[in-house]
């Protein structure tokens, strides 16, 4: 079993981070093998809405994206991990989800099939704040996003109250948590 795990967070070494990678940990241990992606390290563009529709699901854009299509298409869970922006997910991640709009016009305008396993999914995001509502806005957008790529959404961490860069490090427990969703998404 392969796992994804894509960390939407700029801040390398921060919550996110730390959290993805107690999940990847989690489901290593579980057997797993294991590919983290930093947005922040990629260079893509938007979605630039081409006129073009896209009948076999390949963007026309050649830039670091690629490489997320192929990940994504080859492994059997995904886990996306996002810290709340302005009431919902970062704009890495926000990019990044835009740019499979040529999958979701091949699958659903031209009814193309793309995947062809299915996979599990799972979705972690850390707040400074305690507003549950920026976390719906969120797990609206990824519950989207996996019904595009063929993903079920099967398990959520959703932190409150998080602010500094790694306070996460102060709660072990919900880094026990972290590890415990990576251990079960992968044994199921
Ligand atoms: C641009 C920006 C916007 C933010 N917007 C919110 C917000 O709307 N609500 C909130 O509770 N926290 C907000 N935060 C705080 C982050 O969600 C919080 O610091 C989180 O722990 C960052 O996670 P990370 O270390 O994985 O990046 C914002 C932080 C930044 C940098």
């Amino acid at each position: 079993m392969k796992v994804l795990g894509i960390n939407g967070s700029p801040r390398i070494g921060g919550n996110s981070d730390i959290l993805l990678t107690n999940v990847l940990y989690g489901a290593k241990n579980a057997g797993a093998e294991t590919e983290k992606i930093y947005l922040t390290n990629l260079k893509f563009s938007a979605c630039l809405e081409c006129d073009e529709l896209s009948h076999d699901g390949i963007c026309r854009i050649k830039d670091d994206m690629q490489e997320i299509y192929q990940s994504i298409i080859n492994v059997d869970a995904v886990i996306i991990a996002s810290p709340i922006f302005f009431g919902s997910i970062s704009a890495q991640t926000k990019m990044m989800i835009d740019r499979f709009q040529c999958m979701w016009l091949a699958k659903n305008v031209f009814g193309k099939k793309i995947f062809y396993k299915k996979r599990k999914g799972a979705f972690i995001s850390v707040e400074a704040s305690s507003r549950r509502d920026f976390f719906d806005n969120s797990r609206a957008i990824i519950k989207n996003f996996f019904a595009t790529v063929d993903v079920k959404y099967m398990s959520e961490l959703m932190i409150t109250g998080i602010e500094t860069k790694a306070g996460i490090n102060e709660y072990p427990n919900l880094i026990e948590k972290a590890y415990d969703l990576g251990f079960r998404i992968a044994g199921k």
